[in-house]
């Protein structure tokens, strides 16, 4: 059984890669809509949430956890790796492949604030972002109105214009979603964007990474697996 776990529905962005990957196995996933959004919170405040998160996933009899929100990833993962007998994956800010395949020496990255206040994304910044210019954004709103399941139309591209046009003007050809909910969005950024910006989303990669965490525990266990979904929000 694998846990997924995000401050609300945008972990589903998550859950879909991992489903589209592993389609035979069983799934929980956590939405935390009671405290979202998380970006602006303390991080003392998002381990705790983990913490009981997590520990309601291993009692549900989850192997692993995938920490599919970039915000609660930033503030708790070490405190769960540390704490918890299953591995977690987290998610990691795709600056790596956005620095490595610019071609105008410019990337904007948008993610929460916590998430850009993080040791993590200062980290992978220290050590991927080499001679490329990047842009951090706040994506103001944005998580918002995924959770409103507006996805479209004319309020939602005000918000975007406003986070991405000036790292436009300044020559970004790539953008890193760093929030798990934007990926919700995305057609609506590339929209904006144009054709010469790539949007990155890295739910993918982290998916391939579970499945990778996943096989080594498999081999000692045998397969009773469903392929079955359970949707639970903000019950404990
Ligand atoms: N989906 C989350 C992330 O990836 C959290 C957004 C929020 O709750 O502010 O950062």
């Amino acid at each position: 059984m694998i846990g997924v776990y995000d401050s609300g529905e945008g972990g589903k962005s998550v859950l879909k890669e991992l489903v589209r990957l592993m389609p035979e196995e069983d799934y929980i996933y956590y939405g935390d809509s009671a405290y979202c959004p998380y970006g602006p919170k303390s991080p003392e405040f998002i381990i705790k949430r983990a913490s009981e998160i997590s520990e309601y996933l291993i009692s549900r009899g989850c192997e692993i956890i995938v920490v599919a929100c970039n915000t609660a990833t930033a503030a708790a993962i070490s405190y769960l790796r540390a704490h918890y007998p299953v591995p977690f994956i987290g998610m990691e800010p795709a600056v790596k492949p956005a620095v490595l395949h610019s071609k105008s020496g410019v990337v904007g990255v948008l993610a929460t604030e916590g998430t850009f206040k993080g040791k993590l994304y200062s980290d992978t910044l220290a050590r991927f972002s080499g001679n490329v210019k990047v842009i951090e954004q706040v994506g103001t709103g944005l998580v918002e109105t995924v959770e409103k399941g507006v996805l479209e139309g004319p309020e939602v591209e005000a918000l975007i214009h406003k986070c991405i046009d000036p790292m436009i003007a300044q020559g970004a050809d790539h953008i890193v979603l760093g929030c798990t909910h934007y990926p919700f969005l995305q057609s609506v950024i590339e929209k904006i964007a144009g054709p010469s910006v790539t949007v990155v989303n890295p739910a993918p990669a982290v998916a391939r990474q579970a499945q990778r965490v996943l096989e080594g525990i498999k081999k000692t266990e045998p397969s009773t697996r469903k392929g079955s979904v359970e949707f639970i929000y903000s019950s404990i």
